[in-house]
């Protein structure tokens, strides 16, 4: 018995290895170990077995169904795979189409602003984003009792640093670091305690430029604010300086660009211009003349120097490029979004 039963195993597993498809592995499996099989009659029978061949019996027959089932089941996966390796080679199937990255709208923007005003002499310099109240502050000239240090508007650390609420903080930096002459632009993020809206959000960047040399004018500051507008909105780009106020600088400015929709006519497609909502022009950043007690600050002498400064959003700018009218896509990387400022 026990003979017979070493028999069928083996046949078994030799018919097993032999099988070529799903098919012929259902008909051995059916043969070896179906209901009328050899083997299930053998354990059928077991009962009516002398007592003592009982054990040896049920043993072996039991350890022989438990191979074959192994061996059918290693089988099965074995075809399996081939037969999906077989389709994977399949040459006449249409490739998966890689997709490229490409570079965020925001850096694009970024990128080209900055390239424009490379061609104008200035190079970038780097700072920290967690800044100290020095050099968002009081350098700037923004004294202790000033609105613009209240932690309804700047976020502070518990050590008393504080997240940098713009750009300027690497101007002086820079200026603490070199004598004058100073040709230099500061980009990154930057943030403020904002209620977040389609136009307002509580992380940004911005491009800031400073130029300080002897004699530099305002008129040079309009000149190159002029050809930055041209640069990156177009040929036709007009500017317009409004007086304002900045602890840093004096005199102060907002500048305008004329529109880029409706060429600063006001209306577009017969009614009011949506991008400027009918005046024309497009607010794009502060600027002025670097105030002497920033030269104080960082020990330049401001009978000798003269120097501008100016300093805007780039979302802002991509925005009016793009045609954006929410500030948030910029920052949830939302890929239906980026994938549309890309080619691939
Ligand atoms: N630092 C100013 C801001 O973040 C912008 C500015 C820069 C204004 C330089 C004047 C001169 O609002």
């Amino acid at each position: 018995m026990l003979n017979e039963i070493e028999d069928i195993l083996q046949q078994a597993l030799q018919a097993v290895d032999a099988a070529e498809d799903l098919k012929a592995l259902d008909e051995v499996r059916v043969r070896f170990t179906g209901r009328r099989s050899r083997l299930r009659r053998i354990l059928g029978g077991i009962g009516d077995l002398p007592g003592d061949q009982r054990p040896s019996v049920g043993q072996a027959a039991g350890k022989a169904q438990r191979r074959i089932a192994e061996a059918l089941e290693g089988r099965r996966l074995a075809l399996e795979r081939a037969a999906e390796s077989e389709a994977a080679i399949d040459f006449t199937l249409p490739g998966r189409p890689q997709r490229r990255g490409h570079t965020h709208p925001l850096s694009a923007t970024a990128d080209e602003l900055v390239d424009a005003l490379r061609q104008m002499g200035f190079t970038v310099a780097d700072g920290p984003e967690v800044e100290d109240e020095h050099h968002n502050f009081d350098a700037l000239n923004t004294p202790a009792d000033h609105p613009a240090r209240d932690e309804q508007d700047t976020f502070y650390l518990t050590d008393g640093r504080l997240l940098r609420t713009h750009t300027s903080t690497v101007q002086i930096r820079v200026m603490e670091r070199q004598p004058p002459p100073v040709r230099v632009l500061s980009v990154g993020r930057c943030y403020r305690k904002e209620s977040v809206d389609a136009t307002h959000h509580m992380v940004f960047h911005q491009i800031e430029g400073l130029y300080v040399d002897r004699g530099v004018s305002m008129a040079e500051l309009k000149g190159t604010l002029t050809a930055l507008g041209r640069r990156v909105l177009g040929g036709d780009t007009r500017i317009r300086f409004r007086p304002h106020f900045f602890p840093f600088t004096e005199p102060s400015v907002e500048y305008d660009f004329s529109c880029t929709l409706c060429g600063g006519r006001g209306n577009s497609d017969g009614g009011r211009c949506r991008v400027c909502r009918g005046t024309g022009w497009i607010e794009i950043g502060g600027a002025g003349m670097v105030d002497p007690e920033v030269f104080a600050a960082v020990g330049y002498d401001a009978e000798k120097y003269t120097g501008f400064a100016f300093g805007f959003g780039i979302e802002r700018v991509a925005m009016i490029r793009h045609g954006i009218d929410d500030i948030r896509l910029f920052l949830e990387s939302d890929l239906r979004f980026t994938r549309q400022f890309g080619s691939g």
